[in-house]
């Protein structure tokens, strides 16, 4: 594929070098169009060694070739990484004054575009404005993750993973499409199950693994509903958009029991990727608790168990339903991960449970994460270490396969 990337003026522009070498090593032609800012950051010798053609940031440049659209018109692809609230604001207003803008304008191929900037940019009305006047014209957005930004802040607007960046453009390049025509439900996050008015149990997840499940499907061609318990705005913002996915809220452990089990009905396959609580608080109090009123006492909750909505799931589910569970465990001395993901497959009646291992520092809210995959017979079906998207799309080819045996063995179903 002759492929443009378009690099802009941030400091996740070393990552894009990253990026190009990726588009490189698959094969592809790359020729990298950088801002002059963007050069600021990366020189143009690093550009021209890593895609291994020549560089220039003006349309002044090789005029005879006519260079300011014949790389959009010769482009199959074209990515933006990172692109600045700048660019996002130029190309929002088809401005031309550069190579990387003129060449927008004369491409007709499938534009992806990987936002980076500090979360209060990203989060300003004129870059929402912006990034949505984008989407409408077919302009496919990556990210921005949530994470470690520049100076220190944290928050919505690191520029995506150079191999999601990746994924997500040959996906748009050449979309996959072997969950098309499926309807899925995908449950994401962390129930929360309150105390009183302003207190609650809670978990760690992020939602999201649940997410970039979610979006995986619906980017390979599957109908989504995505039911998200407590998961970021910024987290949900590439799924809110997806025109195959529809985005639930749901709070507590049986309002997403409700949720689930109302999607499931039309649902071809159904993940369990929420950390559901396991325990409710028998009575909530309607009025916040005080140590007033417990009196130097010291507080007991009574805790009573949650229905085990992903069990109900599989137990109900009529053949051809897929239905599919994670589990988080911390295995102990003498016991193995998939030993674990065996027994809690088989307990739960499962067609495939997803595992992975947890800690206080690790699992959690990573761009990272390694999964084992285990059927319902406590048969292991693959596994799978990486991004969260890319574990997402081994999932996706697990359930394909675990469904195509349930086809081939239909007493099995
Ligand atoms: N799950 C569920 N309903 C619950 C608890 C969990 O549907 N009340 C689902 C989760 O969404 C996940 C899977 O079950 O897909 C694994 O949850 P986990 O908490 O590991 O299972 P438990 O049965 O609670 O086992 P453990 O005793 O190890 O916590």
């Amino acid at each position: 594929m002759f492929v443009v990337v378009g690099v802009s003026g941030g400091i996740a522009a070393y990552k894009a070098v990253q990026l190009v070498r990726l588009f490189v090593r698959g094969g592809h032609d790359v020729h990298v169009v950088p801002t002059d800012d963007a050069l600021r950051f990366v020189g143009i010798p690093t550009w021209e060694a890593i895609s291994r053609n020549p560089v220039t940031t003006s349309v002044h440049d090789d005029v005879a070739s006519v260079r300011h659209v014949a790389l959009g018109q010769s482009a199959d692809l074209v990515v933006v990484a990172p692109a600045t609230a700048n660019t996002l604001a130029k190309m929002a207003a088809g401005l031309a004054g550069d190579l990387l803008g003129t060449t927008l304008l004369a491409t007709t191929a499938p534009v992806v575009v990987a936002p980076a900037m500090h979360t209060e940019m990203w989060r300003h009305p004129a870059t929402t404005a912006n990034v949505r006047t984008l989407r409408e014209r077919g302009v496919h957005i990556v990210g921005p993750a949530d994470g470690e930004l520049t100076g220190g802040d944290s928050g919505p607007g690191r520029m995506s993973e150079p191999d999601d960046i990746l994924a997500a453009a040959l996906a748009v390049a050449a979309p996959r499409t072997d969950l098309a025509g499926m309807t899925v439900v995908v449950s994401a996050g962390g129930t929360r199950e309150p105390i009183d008015p302003v207190r609650f149990l809670g978990n760690r997840s992020s939602g999201r693994q649940g997410v970039a499940v979610a979006l995986a499907a619906a980017d390979r061609g599957a109908q989504v509903v995505l039911i998200a318990a407590h998961v970021d705005e910024g987290v949900l913002a590439e799924a809110s958009a997806h025109r195959r996915l529809r985005v639930q809220h749901a709070g507590t452990a049986q309002e997403l029991q409700d949720a689930v089990t109302a999607a499931a009905e039309s649902a071809d396959v159904v993940v369990m990727a929420a950390a559901v609580a396991d325990y409710r608080v028998a009575e909530v109090s309607p009025a916040k608790l005080t140590k007033e009123s417990a009196a130097g006492a010291g507080l007991t909750l009574e805790l009573v168990e949650n229905a085990d909505i992903v069990a109900g799931l599989a137990r109900d589910a009529p053949a051809g339903r897929t239905v599919v569970a994670f589990a988080a465990e911390t295995p102990q001395e003498g016991e193995t991960l998939v030993e674990r993901a065996r027994r809690k497959a088989l307990r739960k009646g499962v067609d495939l449970l997803a595992a992975n291992e947890v800690g206080w520092d690790k699992g959690f809210e990573g761009a990272e994460n390694a999964l084992v995959f285990v059927d319902g017979r406590g048969v292991v079906r693959g596994e799978s270490a990486g991004t969260k998207r890319e574990v997402a799309e081994a999932l996706w080819d697990a359930v394909i396969a675990v469904r195509r045996d349930t086809r081939a063995t239909p007493e099995k179903a």
